[in-house]
């Protein structure tokens, strides 16, 4: 990235804006697939640890699920799905604003005025874009020749759509039009977060007006909570193919942990443990008791431990945490008219602030009444 402030930290210290008013905080997730336990860990138990405190807002991004053409099936699907997961992993819809994305037709109109903002050059530069278009194109290499593949590129199968390069923008604007202090998200989006403070800023000084803040990420004192695939290598991701769903029923997810990868096993008292192996203690971290870890790394040290004990250790506190989950989930998925109404009263609330905030854009841009 060219020239950039470093994130600017806010006072997170307090909950409260100058004004007295609730501070804002925004978040969203893309409809596709299932929630894993790396969204669980990663992202909603920090949700649910700011209801209580925050105004706070949280969305399902199907109109950022649509830059990979989905099946449309599948994308109402998972619209539906992610939320009745959302709700079951402990989010009260009376203490946050939960909504669909595409319920808002503000944000596609803001969108497309934001755009006038927005240099390809700098979306072309974007990490993820140049993942996905690399995916797109099936391009294996790392090369950064990205630019000349895509504007080469004659097949019409593999296409780089104009959706996915725009993504940021779209992204900034979810965050802007409401005016949101926080955002919290993993560090594959930070990436994002800066561009939508860019976007601001330039908005900010081409007009001449102080209307935009400078959103920033949340974290709770503590690291990011990093949660760590199966498959031995880095973290969990639906692309990777290595996760744990909270949809899982007990049987697969046995399956899946017993399959994870290890390694031959320690064979000298105090060996260094391999990445394969230490996924597994950081996944026990986070589901079982400290007591359980220690047992198991001190058996790691002095040699005696059996992987397969590891395992089925794991996938037991696992199921702990997901098979409550997993229940409430198919009890809340089908009941299509509790669903809708949850989204029907978020998106009136949210309507009503983006509303305004388009209202005071177009305001700004010179779109004005005749
Ligand atoms: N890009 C985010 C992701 O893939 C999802 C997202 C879309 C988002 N709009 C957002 C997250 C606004 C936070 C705020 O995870």
């Amino acid at each position: 990235m060219d020239s950039e402030k470093t994130a600017p930290s806010a006072d997170q210290n307090s909950n409260l804006r100058p004004d007295g008013s609730k501070k804002v905080v925004l978040s969203g997730i893309r409809s596709t697939g299932n929630l894993h336990l790396g969204n669980y860990y990663g992202a909603l138990q920090k949700f649910v640890k700011m209801q209580d405190d925050y105004d706070s807002r949280y969305f399902i991004a199907d109109l950022h699920a649509l830059t990979t053409n989905p099946d449309p099936k599948a994308l109402h699907e998972s619209v539906k799905q992610i939320l009745a997961e959302y709700l079951a992993a402990g989010l009260d819809p009376d203490k946050n604003i939960l909504y669909v994305q595409s319920d808002i037709p503000e944000i596609s109109e803001m969108y497309l005025l934001m755009n006038m903002h927005v240099g390809i050059g700098e979306l072309m530069r974007t990490a993820s874009f140049k993942d996905k278009a690399r995916k797109a194109l099936g391009i294996t290499s790392e090369s950064d020749e990205i630019e000349k593949e895509i504007i080469g590129n004659q097949n019409n199968n593999a296409r780089v759509n104009a959706g996915l390069l725009t993504y940021p923008t779209l992204m900034a604007v979810d965050i802007l039009i409401h005016h949101a202090d926080y955002v919290p998200v993993g560090k594959d989006q930070e990436q994002h977060l800066e561009l939508t403070r860019r976007f601001g800023r330039r908005f900010n000084s081409f007009y001449g007006v102080d209307y935009f803040k400078e959103p920033v990420n949340f974290n709770f004192g503590g690291e990011a909570i990093k949660v760590p695939g199966l498959d031995g290598s880095g973290k969990m991701g639906k692309s990777e193919g290595n996760c744990i769903y909270l949809i899982d029923d007990e049987k697969t997810l046995r399956k899946k942990v017993m399959r994870a990868v290890t390694d031959a096993g320690p064979t000298e008292p105090n060996s260094p443990v391999s990445q394969p192996v230490e996924n597994l203690f950081t996944l026990m971290d986070l589901v079982s008791g400290k007591d359980t870890t220690d047992h198991f790394r001190k058996a790691y040290a002095d040699c005696s431990i059996r992987y397969g004990d590891l395992k089925k250790q794991l996938a037991e506190d696992m199921l702990n945490v997901t098979l409550p989950i997993r229940q409430r989930i198919l009890d809340i998925r089908d009941n299509d008219e509790y669903l809708s109404k949850i989204v029907k009263q978020g998106a009136e609330r949210t309507r009503e602030y983006a509303a305004k905030t388009l209202k005071e854009v177009r305001e700004i841009m010179g779109i004005r009444k005749i």
